[in-house]
C-alpha cells in the first residue's frame, strides 16, 4: 500500500552516504533537496555543505538543487555552493526532476535523488524511476504542516523497515508445526532459520522443561522478551519460529510486529493432539487430561494469535509443502 513512498535506500545523514561508491557504480548526477537534507530548515550553507559539494566535484559528479521553497531561500543557500538550482520545485511532480537531469546532462539511469521527505522528494523520484536516498531530517524542529507529514512518514517507515528486513515470524500453539514449517520455508526462500525455544535452550544450556521447573515460567517469559529485543535489531531474511506463549506479553507482540511479517499457524485441538503424540517436551501440557488442557489454553490464546498475525493459515489436514505454498502464494512472502 505504501510502497510508492518507500525509498530505494535510507541513510542517517546526507553526509554518511558513500559518494565514491555511487560514482564507481556508474552514477554521475545527484539532485539534492535542501531543507533538512543539507542544512537545517531555512539555514544558510555551512562548512559541511560547502565541503560536500567540493568533494562531489572532485569525484566527478554533477549536482543540482531542487527545493519546493522560494527563490530567496534557494539562492541564499546557493551563494557559496554555486550549483544549478530549481526553486518552487513542486515535488513530487516529475517535471523538475527531468529539468534537473537536463541541467546536469545526466539521465534516469545515472542520476540519484537525495532528500528527507517521503511524500515529496522520494515519491517524486520513485514516480519517474530514479534511484534515491531518504535521509533522516537534520533537525527535529519543523513547520506545523510538516509535523503532520512526519507522523504519516513514521507509519510508512514502520512498514518500510519491516519490508526491508524481510523476516517472517511464525506464531501458533505448541504442535502447530512452527519449527518444521519454518525450517522448510527458510530453505525454500534461502533465508536463515531461527527458533526462539532452541535459542533459549542454547543460551541457558538446558531444556525448556528444566527452565520451567527450576526457574519458573516468569523467568522463561523474560528470556523470551530479552531474546526478541536482541533478534529485532539483528536479524534479516530470517524465518523465526517462536514459542507458543510468546504472544502472551503485549510487549513481545509489539516487537515481533517490527521484526517481520507475522504468520499464525492455526490448528485444531485434534490436530495438535495428533502432532504432539508421545511428546513430553512441553511443560504446560504435562497434565493428566491433555486434551482438556490444550482446549483451555487455546481458548485463552486464540484471539491473541489472530490479532497479532498479519496472515492466518488453517493448517489442519495440510502437509508442510501445502502450508509453505500458501504462505508464498497468499501470504505476500517472497
Ligand atoms: C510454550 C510453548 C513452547 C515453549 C514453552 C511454552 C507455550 O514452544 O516455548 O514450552 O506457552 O505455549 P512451542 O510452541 O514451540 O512448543
Amino acid at each position: 500500500m505504501f510502497r510508492k513512498f518507500y525509498p530505494k535506500n535510507y541513510a542517517e545523514s546526507t553526509y554518511d552516504i558513500n559518494y565514491q561508491k555511487l560514482y564507481q557504480n556508474g552514477y554521475r548526477g545527484i539532485i539534492f533537496d535542501i531543507d533538512n537534507t543539507l542544512v537545517e530548515h531555512g539555514a544558510d550553507a555551512n562548512k559541511k555543505a560547502i565541503e560536500l559539494f567540493e568533494q562531489l566535484k572532485n569525484i566527478g559528479f554533477k549536482a543540482c538543487l531542487i527545493s519546493n521553497n522560494n527563490e530567496e531561500r534557494v539562492t541564499r543557500f546557493n551563494t557559496d555552493i554555486k550549483m544549478p538550482y530549481i526553486y518552487n520545485g513542486k515535488k513530487p511532480s516529475s517535471k523538475n526532476y527531468i529539468k534537473a537531469m537536463e541541467m546536469m546532462e545526466t539521465n534516469i539511469d545515472n542520476t540519484v535523488f537525495i532528500g528527507d521527505q517521503l511524500f515529496t522528494d522520494i515519491y517524486g523520484a520513485n514516480r519517474i524511476g530514479m534511484m534515491n536516498y531518504a535521509v533522516k531530517p537534520i533537525s527535529p524542529k519543523e513547520e506545523i504542516q510538516i509535523v503532520i507529514k512526519r507522523k504519516l512518514e513514521k507509519i510508512v517507515y514502520h512498514f518500510y523497515f519491516k519490508h526491508k528486513k524481510k523476516n517472517i515470524v511464525l506464531i501458533g500453539f505448541m504442535g502447530s508445526g512452527k519449527t518444521s514449517v519454518a525450517k522448510a520455508l527458510a530453505q525454500k526462500l534461502d533465508f536463515n532459520f531461527l527458533d526462539t525455544d532452541l535459542l533459549i535452550e542454547e543460551g541457558e544450556k538446558t531444556t525448556i522443561n528444566e527452565i520451567f521447573s527450576n526457574k519458573g515460567p516468569d523467568y522463561f517469559r523474560q528470556l523470551e522478551t530479552d531474546l526478541l529485543i536482541e533478534l529485532n535489531s539483528n536479524i534479516k531474511k530470517t524465518v523465526l519460529s517462536t514459542g507458543g506463549g510468546i504472544i502472551l506479553k503485549k510487549k513481545n507482540v509489539k516487537i515481533l510486529k517490527q521484526t517481520g511479517k507475522i504468520i499464525y499457524l492455526d490448528a485444531s485441538v485434534e490436530t495438535i493432539i495428533k502432532r504432539l503424540d508421545g511428546d513430553d517436551t512441553r511443560p504446560l501440557l504435562a497434565d493428566e487430561n491433555k486434551e482438556a488442557k490444550i482446549q483451555e489454553i487455546l481458548n485463552d490464546r486464540i484471539s491473541i494469535y489472530k490479532n497479532a498475525a498479519d496472515f492466518t493459515i488453517d493448517t489442519n489436514n495440510k502437509t508442510i509443502a501445502d502450508i509453505i505454498n500458501i504462505i508464498i502464494k497468499q501470504g505476500g512472502v517472497s
